[in-house]
């Protein structure tokens, strides 16, 4: 076992990227040693699991000390156009959610946090391109909000407490076992499905909106490479600026159609696409690179084939 992490909860797990990271989690560290919990039940099924809503604190508080629980993966969030419909439940869930996990990672004493932020936290007076570490922090959303918050009371809990928390912004995630939910990056995971399961697809953003992105082997990658480094290497805690990808959705499109050519793709944007003309096109690093070695590998053109070989062959066994 790496890092001296004993034992990990995961909250969020049957979302997005729980559903891939508690089974690779439990790969590393054993399989008793990663609990798994959520509002439901999750995909994969070995392992220990809790129902657990993370605005719960004295059952969060519960499942830490029935287990043991030494580190803390707290991936459960609502996303960027979910919290635009329900602010307060973005509110509530993303920040107080939040603060139980800091309260009880200050109180009983555990190793680490990981808790993830976004791009949503820059805003459009943040430089676009190659958006620094260190910028201007100005989001129009209620999930950039919670995000900032996130990361200044993650470093506040570090500096005053001394828990080791840490976190980066991810950028849009592209991934083939769980569904994104709600977010304005989603468009580009949705595409893979239609353009196999009916080889057309609506983009809810312009042809010409670039995002930051990430494939989600190296999403994996990435968070137990953090939850790995040694903190003396550390300058920064709770909020790396993490890139991969940078795309639009007409360049995934052209990447799409080098597979399956008679792809057809309309463009209606809606709301989300406001959202997204308030993040940036692609991030500086060099800070992640430099403190805990991160080196994503896909680039777009593998990511794409990998998608849609996974995705193909999902299809033809009449599983998508
Ligand atoms: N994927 C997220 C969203 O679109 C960004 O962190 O909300």
């Amino acid at each position: 076992m790496g890092g001296g992490i004993g034992k990990i909860l995961v909250t969020g797990a049957s979302g997005q990227i729980g559903s891939e990271l508690t089974p690779r989690l439990r790969e590393v560290y054993g399989k008793d040693a990663v609990v798994a919990s959520d509002l439901r039940s999750p995909s994969f099924d070995d392992g220990p699991f809790e129902l657990l809503d993370v605005t719960d604190a004295k059952k969060l508080e519960a499942i830490v000390v029935e287990y043991g629980v030494d580190t803390i993966v707290h991936l459960a969030a609502l996303l960027s156009a979910s919290g635009e419909q329900r602010p307060n439940v973005a509110w509530n869930v993303n920040v107080n959610g939040l603060y139980n996990v800091l309260e009880v990672a200050r109180t009983r004493k555990l190793k680490r946090v990981f808790n993830p932020s976004s791009i949503a936290v820059f805003g459009p007076e943040t430089p676009r391109d190659k958006t620094p570490q260190e910028t201007v922090m100005r989001p129009k959303t209620m999930y950039g909000i919670t995000k900032v918050t996130g990361e200044l009371l993650g470093n506040y809990y570090h500096h005053k407490y001394g828990v080791d928390v840490r976190g980066a912004r991810f950028p849009g995630i592209i991934s083939n076992v769980a569904p994104p939910g709600g977010g304005t990056t989603d468009y580009a995971v949705e595409i893979f499905y239609e353009a196999i399961k009916s080889g057309r697809y609506t983009c809810f953003l312009r042809p010409d909106s670039t995002l930051p992105m990430m494939y989600m082997p190296d999403c994996l990658k990435g968070v137990i490479q953090i939850l790995e480094a040694d903190l003396s290497t550390l300058r920064h805690h709770a909020d790396f600026n993490m890139g991969a990808l940078s795309f639009s959705p007409k360049e995934l499109v052209a990447e799409i159609r080098k597979h399956l050519p008679k792809f057809e793709v309309e463009y209606r944007p809606d709301y989300r696409q406001a959202i997204a003309d308030s993040w940036p096109k692609s991030i500086d690093d060099s800070a992640a690179r430099e403190e805990w070695g991160w080196n994503p590998e896909y680039d777009l053109a593998a990511m794409v084939d990998d998608m849609l070989k996974v995705l193909g062959e999902r299809h033809r066994r009449g599983k998508l």
